[in-house]
């Protein structure tokens, strides 16, 4: 008797690497790149990726790095996986893992080119704030991660929480603040398109590491 899986043709059959979900085989030890991505390049790095439309698109339009999405909620990682995929990405992979624990521990040092965050969640009340991904210790763990002259790229709709992120990177004396490019920030994340449709304001800076 011949069995469903062998009258199958090879073509239709879901391939076990069809995703580009990566699962560190360490938690300890910081990713080494080659075994992300088959060629190296400069890499650029989204923290709380969500349904990964930015990171999708910017990373088609830029074949000449690599990108990491970093998101901790699955379906949402799920959904950059699949939208990466359609787009047949082989310069795009994706992790499920917190973000400053990935910052921290996990990039190797001075490896990133660019690290994009977009939308942080802004924990508005006070008892919550401790919470926040930006703060002190994480924008230094940043600066190590970064190249000398790597960026880093900020938006939110938190007038208060824009107001920590800037006091964060200016009192980093590792941080020198920079413009962002227009056809960086004429690209719209996925929370931000919903944002401008209500008519709230995106509140946007970058800084580069100068040492
Ligand atoms: C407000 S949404 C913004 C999503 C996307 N950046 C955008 O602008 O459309 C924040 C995203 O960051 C993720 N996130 C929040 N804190 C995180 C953390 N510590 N590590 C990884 N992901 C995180 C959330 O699950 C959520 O998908």
């Amino acid at each position: 008797m011949i069995s469903n899986q062998s009258r199958t043709p090879h073509s239709v059959l879901p391939s076990l690497h069809s995703t580009l979900i990566y699962r560190p085989r360490s938690y300890v030890e910081r990713l080494d790149l080659s075994k992300l991505f088959p060629v190296a390049r400069p890499l650029e790095v989204e923290l709380g990726s969500g349904d990964g439309s930015f990171l999708a698109a910017y990373a088609q339009a830029h074949p000449e790095h690599n990108f990491l999405g970093v998101e901790r909620l699955l379906g949402r990682l799920r959904k950059l996986d699949r939208k990466g995929q359609r787009l047949g990405l082989s310069n795009l992979k994706v992790i499920r893992l917190e973000a400053t624990y990935v910052v921290e521990y996990l990039l190797p040092r001075e490896s990133v080119r660019a690290l994009h965050i977009y939308f942080p969640d802004p924990w508005p009340k006070r008892r919550h704030q401790a919470r926040r991904l930006i703060n002190p210790r994480f924008a230094e763990a940043a600066r190590i991660a970064l190249e000398l002259g790597g960026k880093i790229y900020l938006r939110t709709d938190n007038t208060e929480y824009f107001a920590q992120m800037t006091e964060v990177f200016t009192g980093n004396t590792g941080y020198r603040e920079i413009q962002t490019l227009e056809s960086l920030s004429t690209r719209l994340t996925d929370f931000e398109r919903d944002f401008a449709a209500k008519g709230v304001p995106t509140r946007r800076a970058a800084y580069e590491r100068c040492c």
